[in-house]
């Protein structure tokens, strides 16, 4: 099969469209015949050797964490999918290969793609639409009529954050640079910020929760916005070193696992109009050496997604 490949860590220079052998479906996995696959934030980060020591990679490497395709192969004991599946999916933690024709993955970390999603709205919703429900479903545990700050509101996460929020009934506030505001306004923001020119603890205050994708000193200021027992959501890292300067908020920085629950829920959402898949750029997997330099311009609008297929 054709993947992109790296053979070290190192620039986008390391990327290659190359081949790779074709995945056998082992005992309780399928394999999927990718149309459509994410390009994530981590994925430029795992590239260039950040976190190399926790994290080690054999080469040649194919990286990509989340993807959607049509099932082509069952392996024993998978008894939920058939050959000819629409799937949709987000790789285990440890395991990476979205970037190629094709992935062997456990059938119980899938969920059925239903035809009213194309393949690259599935995969653009796929992580980043989990990562947002554990952080204010399941981590700040959001309600009807609570304050809460989304920054990076017209990243990927944040895309759908914003109108996961909207949709539970909060009062949600995002932050974006001004080219972003009518899109997020069109998902539901209430008041955008435009952090380029406004500090964002100038303009926001007694905040129930903040859900922070942006990190560094993003992460340490947000601490002045929350009101006694908010709580402060974060996906990205605290400066290094940082001490939280409050004791009556809580912090959380959950462990985003992956599963096929958050992968209905995300359905389910979409069903009921609550949330539509970001705006979203898409790319030949030829092109993953540009589409990672995009990607780490920090400023990528919604999603940028391979159609592979
Ligand atoms: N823990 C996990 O499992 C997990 C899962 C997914 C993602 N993440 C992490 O979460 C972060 C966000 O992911 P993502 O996919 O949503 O990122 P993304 O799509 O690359 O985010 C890009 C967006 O960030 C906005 N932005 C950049 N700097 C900003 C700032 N200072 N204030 C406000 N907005 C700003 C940009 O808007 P403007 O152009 O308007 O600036 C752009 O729309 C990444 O660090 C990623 O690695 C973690």
């Amino acid at each position: 099969m054709k993947a992109v490949l790296m053979d070290d860590y190192g620039g986008p220079e390391v990327l290659y469209l190359g081949e790779a052998p074709d995945p056998v479906a082992g005992p309780g996995e399928i394999v999927v015949d990718i149309h459509a696959a994410s390009v994530n934030a981590a994925d430029w980060k795992v590239r260039e050797g950040f976190r190399r020591d926790d994290v080690k990679l054999t080469f040649p490497h194919i990286l990509g964490r989340d993807f959607s395709g049509v099932v082509r192969e069952v392996g024993s004991g998978v008894t939920d999918f058939a050959p000819g599946d629409d799937v949709f999916a987000v790789i285990d933690r440890g395991r990476e290969g979205g970037y190629a024709e094709a992935f062997a993955i456990q059938a119980e970390l899938a969920a059925g793609k239903p035809s009213t999603l194309s393949h690259a709205e599935a995969a653009a919703l796929a992580l980043t639409g989990l990562t947002a429900l554990v952080a204010l479903e399941d981590a700040a545990a959001l309600q009807a009529g609570e304050t809460v700050l989304i920054h990076g509101g017209a990243g990927g996460v944040g895309s759908f954050a914003v109108q996961y929020a909207k949709h539970v009934g909060a009062r949600v506030l995002a932050t974006a640079s001004a080219h972003n505001h009518d899109y997020l306004r069109s998902l539901g923001a209430e008041d955008v910020i435009d952090y380029t020119r406004q500090d964002f603890t100038e303009a926001v205050s007694e905040c129930d929760v903040v859900f922070d994708t942006i990190g560094g000193e993003v992460h340490a200021r947000s601490f002045a916005v929350l009101k006694p027992g908010g709580r402060l959501i974060h996906i990205a890292a605290a400066p290094a070193g940082f001490t939280a300067p409050r004791d009556d908020v809580t912090v959380i920085r959950p462990h985003v696992g992956r599963d096929r629950a958050h992968l209905e829920r995300i359905l389910e959402l979409v069903a009921e109009g609550a949330v539509r898949p970001p705006e979203i750029r898409r790319m030949p997997l030829a092109e993953a050496a540009a589409a990672q330099e995009l990607s780490k311009t920090g400023h990528v609008r919604g999603k940028i997604v391979f159609e592979v297929r």
